[in-house]
């Protein structure tokens, strides 16, 4: 790859979108620079336009609803499903409103939203569906995979992900021919194969302005290199799962458990729990490290004070920003450290209550 002197958009990148085509069931599999690019092109290619708004959830990854802006709409948000945490669909109605064309589910951590009832929802409402499904590579519910059950989806390849890389990089997953076109032309300056000398600051395909959001090849590398092995480490974190699982069940303060169901997919696990911030820190002085997604409501977010959100609108997310915690997860984790977290966990929980 290196003597080949193409790094970036190159054979390894096509290479990859092919075998990442076969493993999701996609027709059409962009690479791109990163997650969030993924979802501000996928939403520029299936339509948005300046002033239109897009459903999405108030518990999520900022660029959930900062693509949206950065795509040219305004986000109108929604409250989730307290077990599972994706977007409500009886929500996305009510959030809904003239200017509003699609609606945006996040499947989050382990499972993908209900979207079934979400695709009803849109269909009712005349909305395009369009996934953040960042999240949510290897998770398939009747048998399509993430990202491919409306206009296309995306997959974020940051190095912490399911299939990470050594730096960022993403995808646009789509079944329509129009969508990958359009993103293939948005991601090199607005036209495809183009020499330097011709690209043109606004793309004479889609009349939308292009931007540089190639993926790297050294990426595209490591990406194929770490796909073959995917679903072994799917395996592994569901082995590891479970032994959380079994572990934490009866410990008095962990007041929810992953919902595990068939398509789950441990990106990460997340608990909720009492006194969330007094156990991180407690686990953090065991060398525990812990993380958590997400402290902060989208609607609550500095740069949406704009859009006249109050704390108190969507009770669900913001009792999961103050509760949930993910524990270490990674398939490289022996059994022997799963074990150790949640001793940790029990010890806190106890000392507390005696
Ligand atoms: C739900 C969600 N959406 C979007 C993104 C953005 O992906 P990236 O970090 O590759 O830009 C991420 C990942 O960080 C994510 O978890």
């Amino acid at each position: 790859m290196i003597e080949n002197g193409k790094y970036s958009h190159g054979r390894k990148v096509a290479e990859l979108e092919a075998a990442l085509a076969a493993y999701t069931g996609a027709k059409f599999v962009i690479g791109v620079n990163s997650g969030t690019d993924a979802l501000v092109l996928l939403l520029r290619a299936a339509g948005l336009r300046s002033g239109e708004e897009v459903v999405v959830p108030a518990f999520s990854f900022g660029a959930t609803a900062t693509s949206v802006v950065l795509a040219g709409g305004t986000p109108v948000f929604a409250d989730i499903e307290p077990d599972g945490y994706g977007i409500d669909p009886a929500a996305v109605a009510d959030a809904a409103g003239e200017r509003t064309r699609f609606v945006m589910p996040t499947h989050l951590f382990s499972q993908l939203a209900d979207i079934d009832r979400v695709l009803d929802v849109a269909r009712r409402l005349g909305l395009t569906v369009v996934e953040d499904s960042a999240e949510a590579i290897g998770m398939r519910h009747r048998g399509a995979h993430a990202g491919l059950f409306g206009a296309g989806g995306v997959l974020s390849f940051f190095p912490t992900k399911t299939l990470g890389a050594l730096g960022d990089a993403g995808a646009v997953l789509t079944d329509d021919p129009r969508i990958a076109g359009t993103v293939d032309a948005l991601r090199h300056h607005g036209r495809f194969g183009a020499t330097i000398a011709d690209f043109p600051a606004i793309s004479t395909e889609t009349g939308l302005p292009g931007v540089n959001s190639k993926m790297d090849d050294i990426q595209a590398a490591v990406l194929l290199a770490k796909l073959t092995g995917l679903d072994d480490d799917i395996t592994r974190r569901a082995e590891l799962a479970s032994r959380y699982t079994e572990a934490l069940s009866d410990v008095a303060g962990v007041r929810k458990l992953p919902v595990v169901r068939p398509d789950s997919v441990f990106y990460v696990y997340v608990v909720e729990v009492d006194s969330r911030d007094d156990l991180a820190a407690h686990l953090a002085a065991k060398g525990v490290q812990t993380e958590v997604y997400y402290p902060t409501p989208l609607h609550l977010q500095p740069c949406f004070t704009g859009l006249g959100y109050r704390k108190g609108d969507f009770p669900n997310a913001e009792n999961a920003c103050r509760h949930t915690l993910a524990l270490p997860l990674y398939p490289d984790m022996p059994v022997a450290d799963c074990d150790r977290v949640c001793d940790s966990i029990r010890d806190f929980f106890q000392g507390r209550r005696g």
